[in-house]
């Protein structure tokens, strides 16, 4: 068993515990962007391909209190560095974050972690000079109440979000790691229509017909050329067994510009979901359970009729009496605008913006 460290979007912690909890691994402990669980090592390729919605899979090396760069270095060099890099390894030291601890310089505490680092590997490799080779292991240093977490990402380059298929943007497209969570956290399965009648891009149409069928997109891991996974490279490949959906799930825009990009994503992603230029005051009704879940409209230039927008969004709640409705908004307001108290609330930051995820779910 290793210790993993799921980092998400600070605030949707609950989504990726879902996922961990639905695999069967035993969650250690949950705070801002990290949810830190126990898995075998040997599955890191089934997680990486797939869990939705984190942004990157650390592995925990070591955890220890420091308070001086001695201690540091000593510290680090205690950890067992020969059993997660190879010879010749390179080690690259991808991010140093500081909060609230004696030790506050990153450039000095990257700098002894990486010195330290390769003195434990020469010792243990019996060689006098390390001579780098082109494998990287990033290494990412989390420094809190004087409390050092040193992982390795597994990741690096580019965040597990980005799955391939969004070649195409909206102004204000959504982070495909935000829209599985919204849609996991709705627990809406595909067995339920769902529909997003503010598709812009796609983005939540085709995460959940990808979390339908179980299907990813095959991208590239810092890990795989890990020495520790060579006997599990053919695991990086996701599953070829897909399930087949008769998917009910539908993308809607006013934008005719939103729907072609949508489309294009969606042929992107091999996903065959229902998208359509339509405005939200014009859908049909219906009494079906329908999950609507969608990122509303904000941003300057829809400002000044955003009131008007979302009090019209009123007739949602007229046109489908059993509709269940997950949004996300930066609109502190809404629930006047809409005219119904969410069941549940919370904010996250999207993007740099702080938002309300709304639940109207009873
Ligand atoms: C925040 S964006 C959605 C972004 C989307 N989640 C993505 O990832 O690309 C909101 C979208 O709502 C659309 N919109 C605004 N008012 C609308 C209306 N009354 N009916 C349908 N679509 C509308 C805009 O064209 C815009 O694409």
């Amino acid at each position: 068993m290793v210790e993993l460290i799921a980092l998400c979007t600070s605030g949707l912690e609950a989504a990726p515990s879902f996922e961990i909890k639905a695999y069967g691994y035993k969650i250690i402990d949950s705070v801002s962007g990290k949810v830190k669980f126990l898995a075998p090592l040997e599955d890191v390729p089934l997680i990486l391909n797939s869990f939705r919605t984190v942004d990157r899979i650390l592995i925990k090396v070591g955890e220890f209190e420091v308070t001086n760069f001695d201690d540091l270095f000593d510290k680090v060099y205690n950890l067992n560095w020969k059993d997660y890099i190879e010879k010749r390894g390179k080690v690259v030291i991808e991010k140093v974050k500081i909060t609230n601890s004696i030790l506050s310089a990153t450039g000095a505490v990257a700098s002894i972690i990486k010195k330290s680092i390769y003195e434990k590997l020469k010792n243990s490799y019996k060689c006098k000079i390390w001579e780098e080779n082109e494998i990287v292991y990033p290494i990412c240093v989390y420094l809190k109440d004087n409390l050092a977490t040193i992982a390795l990402d597994t990741v690096h380059k580019g965040s597990l979000a980005k799955r391939g298929y969004r070649i195409k943007h909206v102004p204000t497209s959504l982070r495909e790691t935000i829209a599985a969570s919204m849609i996991l956290l709705s627990r809406w399965d595909a067995s339920k229509i769902l529909i997003d009648p503010f598709c812009g891009s796609g983005t939540i149409p085709i995460e959940a017909a990808l979390l339908a069928s179980g299907k990813t997109l095959k991208r590239e891991y810092i890990c795989e050329k890990w020495e520790m996974f060579k006997d599990l490279k053919q695991n990086f490949y996701p599953s070829r067994e897909q399930k087949e959906i008769d998917y009910k799930i539908y993308g809607y825009d006013k934008s005719y510009n939103a729907i072609s990009i949508a489309k294009e994503n969606a042929a992107l992603a091999g996903v065959n979901i229902h998208l359509e230029k339509k405005v939200m005051e014009s859908l049909s009704p219906s009494n079906d359970i329908i999950y609507f879940v969608s990122n509303l409209p904000y941003g300057i230039k829809e400002k000044d009729n955003i009131a008007d927008t979302y009090q019209k969004m009123r007739y949602l709640l007229r046109a489908f009496p059993n509709g269940k409705f997950y949004f996300i908004t930066p609109e502190s307001k809404f629930e006047d605008y809409f005219g119904r108290k969410a069941n549940k609330k919370f904010r996250f930051q999207n993007s740099g913006i702080w938002v309300w995820f709304y639940m109207f779910y009873e």
